[in-house]
């Protein structure tokens, strides 16, 4: 399968991918997590993204679009892929098809993850990440066995540096200018399926299962 996952920040795009990845063997490719790699490693792609990523701005199409490009050509990608935080603009949306369709390849389905801006602040305030796994963590929603300490390696959780409730205002914006109309680009090609995303993780799991097995 090669799915889309679109959603505003702290939907529950990262909560869920690990799920369904593992479910149907997918590889998970998190452009934001590729980023951040990035930048904790001060390569030269982490060096030109990190301004914009601190400010909760999107980074340049052309950068992502590599990463991406380079990423879809490993093999452990080529059953399929889940792709969590791209295409965020209608012009990745675009390369995305050029990419696939020299693949002959084509995307199976676009998760909306629909959810009220306003549960978004506590989501994201209160998430705490192990940044080598990707796991998640919320104090309140998802709480680790220990406060601030990874449940499978005994590892300190970090928060990210864009999870404040400034810079998530900014996140939104660019969510609502630049990426609402991804999910209009694909609802033209009928590829789109609705989730409800308020509802807990559990519900959210087995919408997904539901979802991903009509017409497979
Ligand atoms: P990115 O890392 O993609 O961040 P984002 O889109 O803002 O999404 P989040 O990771 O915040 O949300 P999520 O949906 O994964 O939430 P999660 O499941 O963790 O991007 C970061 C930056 O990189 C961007 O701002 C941009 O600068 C750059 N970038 C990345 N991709 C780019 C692209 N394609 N083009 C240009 N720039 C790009 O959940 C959040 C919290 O809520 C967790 O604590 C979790 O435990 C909890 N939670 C999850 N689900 C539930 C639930 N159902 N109920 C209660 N709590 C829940
Ligand atoms: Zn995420």
């Amino acid at each position: 399968k090669r799915l889309i996952l679109i959603g505003p920040p702290g939907s529950g795009k990262g909560t869920q991918s690990p799920i369904i990845k593992d479910e149907y063997c997918l590889c998970h490719l998190a452009t934001g997590d590729m980023l951040r790699a990035a930048v904790a490693a001060k390569t030269p792609l982490g060096i030109k993204a990190k301004e914009a990523m601190d400010k909760g701005e999107l980074v340049s199409d052309d950068l992502v679009v590599g990463i991406i490009d380079e990423a879809m050509k490993k093999p452990s990608c080529q059953k399929g892929f889940i792709l969590d935080g791209f295409p965020r603009t209608v012009v990745q949306a675009e390369k995305l098809d050029e990419m696939l369709q020299k693949q002959g390849a084509k995307i199976d389905k676009v998760l909306n993850f629909a959810i009220d801006d306003a549960i978004l602040e506590e989501r994201i305030t209160g998430r705490w990440i192990h940044p080598s796994s990707g796991r998640t963590y919320h104090t309140k929603f998802a709480p680790p066995k220990v406060p601030g300490v990874d449940d499978v390696t005994g590892e300190p959780l970090i928060q990210r540096k864009d999870d404040t409730a400034a810079v998530l205002k900014s996140r939104l914006e660019a969510f609502h200018r630049q990426t609402e109309p991804v999910i209009g680009y694909y609802k033209n090609k009928g590829a789109v399926a609705e989730l409800h995303a308020e509802k807990s993780p559990k519900e959210v799991t087995a919408e997904l299962g539901f979802l991903l097995r009509q017409n497979s």
